[in-house]
Formats: structure tokens, sequence, C-alpha cells
């Protein structure tokens, strides 16, 4: 018999990322906060970040350019307010991380002290000026561990390792008054158990769901959980068409989901054909440093032209001390399949790495639902549009963060602790039988989504894709109310719901738009807006 687990917090925050862990540590201040995550606390999407993250550091930048260069690679679709908030709070994000002791490089000086030497800023696609600040090629881990290493020593914040979240449990689902969020069902790995957690406040920081491809740059636990979650809650979802799409992930049969930061195009890399022709040039005036939609299309285009297994990206013709120093993670990961990227070009091709919509919040991060906010990849606040900017995504995660924590905090004093919760019911559900339903199932379903949703679309391939995601989606539901829930089942079933989410928007958008691009539909409406879904 298990026992019935109930936790309390005045703050549920369900993810471990650049977002979570920054709206953990604001509020842990002055509440008590429970920060969940579904494996080790380290993994997700922030941990493997490679280029850095978008700030005005230096004079000759300014505010403006990098709201213009956001708006401008967001092809028409950005909201402006948002771009302004974001790109004007960046440098007090970036203050607050170097408070709580995150490492930037600096510029080299003669004495090699570096102390009061000025950040060394990067550049990547889409950037009109040095603008990105990074810690060599591992930005993500060096901002992981050092939030990590703090939340795990706050006293106020009770850590909730390997747990999965499987359900946001609101007043309407209970038949109570109004419509807000109390608490969530979760699933410890460990024990097996669904356990049940009350909290005045839940902030969703689950991260993006590029793990619906076939092929992605993201760790495993981009599937979408939070924007599924929210949807089944009754929250709008917007733009779910747009994915991004890394131009430049390692193709090696024995790599996966590993990235070659675009800051390596940023200091100069060349993208090559097989024949060692650049073609960059042929596409766009910006040529390597065109926005990723742009590059994407253009080496999915080359590819199948030339009925090639990859492009090459090529570094080899700048100094090998310059490119082991700033890329020492990619130099000493490729080394490992044999590339020596300061003399070999490398192979590469596309993979999916972005999910530029999501749950849809206001300015602090407030989705539909009281008392639910969304912050990071997990949500579409308006700053990306048609195509997210590099280095842009980690800077939303510090900006919102901050603003749903102080959101948060000025309410708590005004929202009791919800009443008891009911416990999660196992009487109708058997252990699973038949295994391999969810795995054929997790293959047929990323394979079509990279088939017929993926980089290049038609209106009969995303037609294609609907008919094959209902079928997968009724299967998945049922094996779900019959049987005991695990990761992968979990998982799954929000994957099912995630890629509806991105073909009917998908199917809405008659136009081509940034990383939308239907063959059917290749022009631009002239006032474009965003796909917003309701759920019934
Ligand atoms: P994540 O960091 O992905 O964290 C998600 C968290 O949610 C994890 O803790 C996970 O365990 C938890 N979670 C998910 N589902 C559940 C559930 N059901 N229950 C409990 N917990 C759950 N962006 C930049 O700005 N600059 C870069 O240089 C850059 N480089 C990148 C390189 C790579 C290889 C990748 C994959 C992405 C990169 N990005 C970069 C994008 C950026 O890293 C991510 O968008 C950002 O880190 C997302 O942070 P997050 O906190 O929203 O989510
Ligand atoms: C990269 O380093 O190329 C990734 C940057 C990003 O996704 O913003």
């Amino acid at each position: 018999m298990k026992q019935v687990v109930e936790h309390q917090s005045d703050v549920l925050v369900i993810g471990s990322g650049a977002a979570g862990l920054t709206l953990a540590l604001h509020l842990a201040e002055k509440s008590q906060v429970t920060l969940l995550s579904k494996g080790p606390l380290s993994e997700g999407s922030t941990y493997y970040a490679q280029g850095g993250i978008a700030s005005v550091f230096d004079e000759g930048d300014t505010v403006e350019s990098h709201v213009t260069d956001t708006l401008v690679a967001g092809a028409g679709l950005c909201d402006e307010s948002v771009v302004t908030f974001t790109a004007e709070n960046a440098k007090r994000s970036m203050e607050w991380l170097i408070q709580c002791g995150v490492a930037f490089d600096k510029e080299e000086t003669l004495d090699g002290d570096s102390t009061n030497a000025p950040y060394h800023l990067t550049r990547e696609g889409g950037h009109s000026h040095r603008r990105i600040l990074h810690a060599a090629d591992a930005t993500g881990k060096e901002v992981q561990v050092t939030l990590q290493d703090r939340a795990r020593a706050h006293p106020n914040i009770q850590v909730l390792e390997r747990y999965n979240a499987i359900d946001l449990i609101t007043s309407r689902k209970l038949n109570r008054p109004g419509n807000r969020v109390l608490g969530a069902y979760i699933w410890n790995r460990d024990a097996e158990q669904v356990e049940t957690v009350k909290a005045r406040f839940v902030a969703l920081a689950t991260g993006g769901s590029s793990k619906v491809y076939q092929y992605t740059s993201n760790p495993d636990i981009a599937s979408g959980d939070g924007i599924a979650m929210a949807w089944r809650s009754g929250c709008r979802v917007a733009n779910m068409e747009f994915n991004q799409f890394h131009p430049t992930c390692l193709y090696h049969a024995d790599a996966r989901n590993f990235l070659l930061t675009e800051a390596l195009r940023g200091e100069g890399a060349y993208l090559r054909r097989p024949d060692g022709s650049r073609f960059m040039p042929d596409f766009d005036e910006r040529a390597e440093l065109a926005p990723r939609d742009i590059v994407a299309r253009a080496i999915d285009y080359e590819m199948k032209r030339l009925g090639s297994d990859c492009v090459y990206l090529d570094i080899s013709h700048k100094p090998a001390d310059f490119v082991i120093k700033h890329f020492p993670t990619i130099h000493k990961r490729c080394l490992e399949f044999g590339i020596d990227i300061t003399t070999d070009p490398i192979p590469v091709v596309p993979a999916a790495h972005y999910t530029c919509g999501g749950i849809m919040t206001d300015l602090h991060g407030q989705t539909d639902l009281n008392g639910l906010y969304a912050i990071g990849e997990v949500a579409y606040t308006g700053l990306h549009g048609a195509n997210r900017l590099a280095s842009n995504s980690l800077l939303e995660c510090l900006v919102f963060a901050r603003a749903a924590g102080e959101d948060i905090e000025s309410q708590l004093h005004k929202i009791p602790m919800p009443d008891a919760l009911p416990a999660w019911d196992e009487s109708k559900v058997s252990n699973s039988d038949e295994e391999v339903v969810i795995a054929h199932n997790w293959h047929e379903l990323r394979l079509f989504m990279w088939d017929y949703v993926g980089i290049v679309r038609s209106d009969k391939r995303l037609e294609r894709a609907l008919r094959r995601c209902i079928m997968l989606q009724q299967e998945i539901q049922e094996y779900y109310s019959n049987f005991r829930v695990s990761n992968n089942l979990l998982e799954l079933r929000n994957l099912v719901q995630v890629a509806e989410l991105i073909i009917r928007c998908a199917m809405e958008r008659k136009e081509s738009r940034g990383l939308h691009y239907n063959i059917d539909h290749p022009q631009q409406v002239e006032n474009p807006t965003p796909t917003i879904l309701q759920p019934d």
C-alpha cells in the first residue's frame, strides 16, 4: 500500500533551468519555494547552452539596436513593447547573474590580470554588434551550476529532484469557485508513486518541446510538458508553428544532440558545400551571419539539391590557438569523433532547437489561469515573433523570472493556502503490459513531425501529420487511462498534445514567415498577427 504524500509550499516552481532557478532564488528571500525537476537538477537546455546571453555592454552599442535586431529577426511578429522591456532589463539581469558568481569571459590584458577588464563580447547571426556575454563555449553550464548551487544551499528552497509534474490541479477541475491553480500532481520517479503539491502560486519553467522532432539539439527533458499541462488547464497557447531549427548540429553516427555554436560563425567560420565552396553569400548578403531561419533553410536546400547528408562548417582558416581558446568544449568533443576543428571542416546538419511559441503570458509571466505563471522557453511572451534572435532566450528566462517574482511577491499576503486537495486516484489502473506501444508511438510521432512539419512544409504534409497525430492521441489516451504512469508515457502524452498544437498553428498560417515556410503559401500577408489557439 503506497502512502499518500501531500507537499505544501507558497510557490511551486516546476523546472530548474535558468528560468526556474532565477525565479526560485528571487522568491526565496520572502517565501517558501518548492523547486521541481524531472531529472537531475542540472538536466535541461540551460546546461547545454553554448554561445551566451545577449545584453548591451559595449559603449558603441545601444538598447535601441538590440531592439531593432530582435524585431528584424522576428520578421514582423514580435511585440515591440515586450522586446523593449526585455532589452531594457537585460543589463540588470546580467548584473544579478554576475553578483551570483557567474564568471563571464573578460577581454585579455597585457599583464594577465583581467579583474577590471571589460567583458569579452562575441557575435552571433542577426546581431549588428558584438553583444553576447559568454563563458567560453559553455555559458549555460556556468549559469546552471552557479544558480543551482545557490538554490540547493538556500534554506527556503525545497528541491524535489526526479519528480515529473503530471498535471495542474485547478479550482475548475475540482468544481470549486473561481479559476485558479491550486497545485499539481507529481510523480516521484524513485518511489514510483504520485504525490500532491498544494501551493498559492505555481510557475511553469519546463523548457521547450523540440523533442517532438526526430533530430534535435535539446536534451531529453524537452518534451513540452508545461505547454501540454497549461493547455489541458484551459490556457491559450500561441505561435507554435515557429519551431527554430539550429543550422549547425554535429553530423556523426555516434554523436547525439551536439550543437556547434553560432559563435563559431560569429568568429569567422564559413559554411561549405561538400566540394568546399561557400554557399551562404548566394542566399543572403549577411552570408553566414544571416538569422537562423535563413541559414537553416539554405542548408536544407543545398542538402536536398546535392543529395548530400550534410554540409560543412569550417573555422580551420583561423589560428589554432584562437580556436582552442574560444571553443574548448567543441574542440575537445569533436576530437572524440576524430575531427580536429583547427584543421578539418566539421560535418553539420540543422536540428530542432527552440520553441518560439508557448503558453501566452503578460509582461509578468502571468497566464490565463489565476496564480499560474509561465517563464522561459515554455512561454510565449511576444519577444521572439516568427524567429528568435540568437542568445535572446536565456535573457528572456532571466528578465521574465524576475518580473514574475516581483508580481508573485506583491500578492503573496493576499492569497490563502488552498484547502486540502484530493489524492491521485490509482484504483482503475494496472501495470503496463505492452511497453512496445509507447516505444513505437514515440518513434512514429517524431519521424512524421520531422518529415511533414519540419523546415519546409506543405498543406498536404500538414494534413497528413494531423491525421496521424489524432490517431496517436487516441491510442495514447487509452493507454494512459488504463496503465500506471511512467516517464516515457507522461512525455509521450505531452508530446503528442504539443505536436497537435504545432500542426494546428501551422495550418492556420497561410503564408511563409520566419521559421514557418509552406511551399503552398510562399508569400507574406500584409498585417501578420500571432496564431492564438484557445482550448475548448
Ligand atoms: P530548461 O533549461 O530546458 O529547463 C527545463 C526544466 O524543466 C528542467 O529542470 C526539467 O527537468 C524541468 N521539467 C520539464 N518538464 C518537467 C516536468 N513535467 N516535471 C518536472 N520538471 C520538468 N539560448 C541562449 O540564449 N544562448 C545560448 O547560447 C543557447 N545555446 C543553446 C544550446 C543548446 C544545445 C540548446 C539546447 C539551447 C540553447 N539555447 C541558448 C536555448 C536556451 O538554452 C534555452 O531556451 C533555455 O535554457 C531554456 O531555459 P528554461 O529554464 O526555460 O528551460
Ligand atoms: C548557439 O550558441 O549557437 C546557440 C545560441 C542560441 O540558441 O541562442
